[in-house]
């Protein structure tokens, strides 16, 4: 057996094998628009952004403070609804799913890393990588050995029982990046996944999400100021006048 199918067979019941998916285009964003109003004064931020991804590529977004980055991510995880523009996953809308269907959807499918963590500081490493294996259904076991196989990926066999918030500040970044892959989701979205993170934790945490993006197919779009990761992404883009952007 091969690693591809060791990772298949080990992943929790009720997802898919999304190898057999064979959609060219099996995410796709068009035509996102998105403003804010601050003070009273709008800023437009996404312009009408483009993007299609197929099955297993990765894409870094680069580019400077403000621009739109995590703005674009939250929306491609469904965590924010665009003005205006439809993301479209295998052919389907999403966003006229209704908001149980939506939350189904983004906890099987889309593991997201924010840039700032959202973990729960009194529960353990352990007890907040489990947390989206038991939203999916999970028995505790299962959802336990799910989240210790992938603590373990990240190097964090030692941290298991400890509270988050007496974890290091790139302990608690592999907490995060654990919980968004314990459900070894279709597509992961990290918002500046190594930001907090020394050059050997980061080369690490580097090396594994390309791991998983190989082993599973998973689709990967990054946000980072890392050159080096955005370098190991199949493409890289930028946000300009509101607009995606590659960057070589
Ligand atoms: N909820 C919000 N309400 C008002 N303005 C917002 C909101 N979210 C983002 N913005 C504004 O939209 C712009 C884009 O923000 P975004 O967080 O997407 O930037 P970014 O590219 O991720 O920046 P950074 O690299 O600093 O994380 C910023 O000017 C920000 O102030
Ligand atoms: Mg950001």
């Amino acid at each position: 057996m091969d690693n591809s199918e060791s990772l298949e067979k080990s992943r929790p019941p009720g997802q898919t094998g999304r190898q057999q998916v064979q959609a060219a285009n099996w995410i796709s964003a068009k035509d996102l628009v998105k403003s804010f109003r601050n003070g009273g004064v709008s800023i437009d931020v996404l312009k009408g952004v483009q993007l299609d991804l197929s099955i297993g590529e990765s894409v870094a977004i680069v580019g400077a403070s403000g621009i739109g980055k995590s703005t674009l991510l939250h929306i491609l995880g469904t965590l924010d609804r665009p003005d205006s523009g439809n993301l479209q996953f295998k052919g389907e809308d999403v966003f006229q799913y209704n908001d149980v269907k939506l939350a189904q959807f983004r906890n099987k499918t889309i593991g997201f890393v924010f840039q700032f963590h959202h973990l729960l500081p009194e529960f353990s490493a352990l007890e907040n990588a489990m947390m989206p294996a038991l939203i999916s259904g999970l028995s505790k076991p299962e959802a336990a050995a799910a989240a210790e196989e992938i603590l373990i990926r990240v190097r964090l066999q030692d941290r298991l029982h400890h509270r988050v918030g007496k974890l290091s500040g790139g302990e608690q970044q592999r907490v995060a990046l654990a919980r968004a892959l314990v459900l070894k989701p279709a597509i992961l979205l990290a918002d500046e996944p190594t930001g907090n993170l020394d050059n050997t934790n980061s080369d690490q945490v580097h090396q594994l999400i390309m791991e998983l993006n190989q082993e599973l197919s998973m689709t990967l779009v990054v946000v980072t100021h890392n050159m080096e990761l955005a370098s190991y992404m199949s493409r890289r883009v930028t946000i300009t006048a509101g607009q995606l952007k590659h960057v070589k």
